[in-house]
């Protein structure tokens, strides 16, 4: 592994955090029925007190409440919170400017001079990663964040980045990726391991594959909405894999499946960030971090779910 860079080291330290695309978000996680600002409340507090410090929100996640919601539980906190939000590509943002005008609206929303991590949502056919970084260099040299990183960025696009960032002094400090059990591509793909080879942190999104990887869900009892639809074909592939994180499980002290899954990733040098909906989601979650899986039960977990799914290219 590379050296990490003094400015993004915090990111390493980092073993959990918190997703928060749940709050306020209808269509898929159904705010407002399955969950409500008060439980979202009560998941923060407990993520916090158990050790979670980094909370990942995006512009984009319920029309800006995710962040106006972080930033009222912001207001009242004693302790530091990392906060990492993102910049989303819309087909009219066309220029570099686009970039910290709205990490500037961003920062209203949340109620702060400045973020930890600035991220770059999703990459554009309209917009080159040379350009987004452009726009990113612009937000760290207004001090309105600390480090730069970008998300579902393939691996060409992403050294793309780290190269404009480079000749600007600034280095690369994350690229968050769909990464679970049941979703290996970045394996596949290369963009771990350059990630690794680069200091790139990896932040591992849906790391519960969207609640699969909890062993709530079944044939018989599909997820919700449209994630029964998405996860028609795999959710039959399930049963031997979450029988598997149960064994592996009881040899730790009878930690969860979700709390197995969620420290493979760890094991594999990623930073989670789960989602919850209520207080004993979160509380689950964060016992994912702590303590380490074996190597040759990493071995296992990797042998089962090595071919679960076909993976395609990515830029
Ligand atoms: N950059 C991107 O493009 C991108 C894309 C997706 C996500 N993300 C980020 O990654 C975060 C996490 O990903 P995600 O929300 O897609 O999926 P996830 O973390 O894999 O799954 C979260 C869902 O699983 C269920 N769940 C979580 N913990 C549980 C537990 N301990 N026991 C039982 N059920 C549990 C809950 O839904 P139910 O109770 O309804 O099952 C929860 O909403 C997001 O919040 C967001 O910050 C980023």
């Amino acid at each position: 592994m590379s050296e990490v860079s003094n400015e993004t080291r915090f990111l390493h330290a980092i073993e959990m955090g918190l997703g928060a695309w749940q709050w306020g978000d209808r269509v898929v996680w159904g705010y407002g029925q399955t969950h409500t600002d008060k439980e979202i409340r009560e998941s923060f507090d407990i993520s916090l007190s158990l050790g979670v410090r980094f909370v990942d929100t995006a512009e984009i996640y319920g029309s800006g409440y995710s962040e106006r919601l972080l930033g009222q539980f912001l207001k009242d906190m004693d302790q530091p919170v990392l906060v990492a939000t993102k910049f989303f590509p819309w087909p009219w943002r066309l220029t570099k400017a686009s970039i910290p005008r709205a990490l500037k609206e961003s920062l209203e929303r949340l109620g702060l001079d400045s973020v930890d991590l600035y991220q770059i949502h999703w990459p554009s056919p309209l917009m080159s990663p040379e350009k987004m970084m452009e726009g990113m260099v612009e937000c760290v040299k207004r001090g309105w964040t600390r480090t730069v990183g970008v998300s579902n960025f393939g691996e060409k696009h992403m050294l793309r980045a780290y190269t404009t960032l480079g000749r600007h002094g600034i280095p690369l400090a994350s690229n968050q990726v769909h990464y679970s059990l049941l979703n290996r591509e970045v394996e596949k793909n290369g963009t771990l391991a350059r990630c690794k080879e680069l200091g790139i942190r990896l932040i591992a999104y849906s790391p519960l594959e969207m609640g699969l990887l909890t062993g709530k869900y079944t044939l018989e009892n599909p997820p919700p909405g449209t994630r029964g639809m998405q996860y028609g074909e795999l959710i039959r592939k399930l049963p031997p894999v979450i029988k598997l994180l149960q064994e592996i499980g009881l040899n730790h002290g009878d930690k969860t499946v979700s709390q197995v899954a969620l420290n493979w990733l760890i094991c594999k040098d990623t930073l989670p960030i789960p989602g919850a909906k209520n207080v004993r989601q979160a509380e689950l979650n964060a016992g994912g971090a702590g303590w380490r899986l074996t190597d040759e039960e990493v071995a296992r977990l990797d042998e089962a779910t090595d071919n679960i799914r076909e993976y395609k290219k990515r830029v």
